[in-house]
């Protein structure tokens, strides 16, 4: 494994009193090679030419805000929990659910794709859309990817709760690593219908082809009865959470795991906000996890999403701040009290934009550069985006200009400070993107 302090690689381009300030946001830039090992919260795992985890992304895994004591996504997860355990007990009067906290976040292919029946070549699998470990395993992008290898332990109820990891765009709503609240439940006959003496005439699956290889349709009567049971159970949940008046629409949506399914979209401040995803669970899962006898629901929410309406938190990263401005705001042991989050202060911006050549289309990614730019700039990167493109008539080379935003979430950043970063940006872009700075 190479090690390359960035910081050193600046010496020549950054006066050495200004380095204390400017290194605390620099990464150290560890680049992995095939064959080294990698540790990942606290397990080792083989490198190959897949892996594109950057440290910046490492230095988040194993934080696991959601486990935090008093952090907000910890409060919210909290309410969810006791609400699914309030709602479903058992004849005794225990609560039904199981709550799962600490899965490890790596995954394999299987788990977060195969397993939940996502075909091969969904553009979800893409390494531009994921961090990869190696060909066989990844961060988990979901926490769907736990579903299968729960049920086939042989839990029926049951929520996932944990860190997730997504190459995603950069924005005030967009963070690479967030949480997620996976929720499964699972029916016999009896459970789904209640007892009754003429059971058989009760019918979970619809008559299919005889001999059919296919696994079983869900009877109408079975897709109603679980369709009511998850939608109250989400539109319980949102009011519990967001209050009775809250106004709530049902969205038909597709995920190949579940069919049919929909997305819950909540009215909060002037908006629409789709809050979760949600369905039956394709029998074909069931069946693969080695309970054909059950059908089931499921739905999957983000809780950074859920906080920022619940607490009218304007930007993502203000999740992963440890400054007491922000974190006495939840201090408190009741997770249901109410809170109005207060920016401490939300500091002015810095603007700057780099324009670049790229090599070809296929050869570049913009995710490549989205990482390299978080890498760089840590937590100061407020924004990426695309605000040019164009191709030269005569040349045929492709130029792109991308605008970052930068801010600091605690004091106004210098526009001399500012630029120092993003010209380790321009640098380091040229360095590994092959790109041409302009
Ligand atoms: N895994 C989905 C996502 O991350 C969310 C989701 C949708 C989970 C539908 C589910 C579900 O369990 O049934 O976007």
């Amino acid at each position: 494994m190479t090690l390359l302090i960035a910081s050193l690689r600046l010496g020549r381009l950054v006066p050495s009193h200004n380095l204390t300030c400017l290194t605390r946001h620099l990464s150290v830039k560890a680049t992995y090679k095939p064959g080294d090992k990698m540790t990942i919260a606290g397990k080792e795992y083989l490198v190959d030419h897949m892996n594109n985890i950057t440290p910046h992304l490492l230095s988040h895994v194993g934080k696991n805000l959601h486990l935090q004591k008093h952090h907000p996504l910890h409060h919210i997860s909290q309410r969810i929990i006791k609400y699914m355990y309030g709602r479903y007990l058992s004849p005794r009067g225990n609560p039904l659910f199981s709550v799962h906290t600490h899965l490890h976040p790596v995954v394999t292919v299987h788990q977060n794709f195969d397993s939940l029946l996502i075909p091969k070549d969904h553009v979800s699998r893409r390494k531009s859309d994921n961090f990869y470990v190696n060909e066989g395993q990844l961060l988990r992008a979901h926490t769907s990817a736990h579903q299968s290898e729960l049920i086939s332990m042989g839990l029926d109820n049951f929520l996932v709760i944990g860190d997730v990891y997504r190459r995603d765009e950069i924005d005030s709503s967009h963070y690479p690593v967030f949480h997620q609240v996976e929720g499964v439940r699972l029916f016999t006959k009896s459970e789904l219908y209640g007892s009754h003496q003429n059971m058989e005439e009760f019918q979970l699956f619809a008559k299919g082809e005889p001999g059919s290889r296919q696994p079983p349709l869900h009877h109408p009567d079975t897709v109603q009865l679980l369709e009511t049971d998850l939608k109250n159970c989400l539109m319980d949940l949102a009011n519990t959470l967001f209050g009775k008046e809250v106004e709530m629409r049902w969205v038909d949506a597709y995920f190949p795991f579940t069919h049919p399914s929909w997305e819950l979209e909540v009215w909060l401040n002037d908006e629409w906000t789709e809050m979760l995803g949600c369905g039956l669970i394709h029998q074909q899962i069931l069946c693969n996890s080695g309970v054909s006898d059950k059908v089931g629901w499921a739905f999957g929410l983000g809780l950074e999403r859920w906080a920022m309406k619940l607490y009218e938190i304007p930007d993502i990263r203000v999740f992963w701040s440890t400054d007491p401005g922000f974190l006495t705001q939840f201090t408190f042991d009741d997770p249901a009290t109410p809170v109005k989050f207060k920016l401490v202060s939300k500091c002015l911006p810095c603007i700057n934009d780099i324009s670049f050549w790229i090599p070809t289309e296929s050869e570049f990614e913009p995710a490549d550069f989205y990482d390299l730019v978080r890498d760089v700039g840590g937590s100061l990167i407020e924004r990426v985006h695309l605000v040019d493109e164009f191709t030269h008539p005569r040349t045929g080379l492709t130029s792109h200009c991308y605008r970052i935003v930068y801010r600091h979430m605690e004091r106004t950043l210098t526009q001399e400070e500012v630029n120092q970063i993003h010209h380790i940006i321009e640098i380091q872009a040229a360095d590994t993107l092959g790109v041409t700075v302009r």
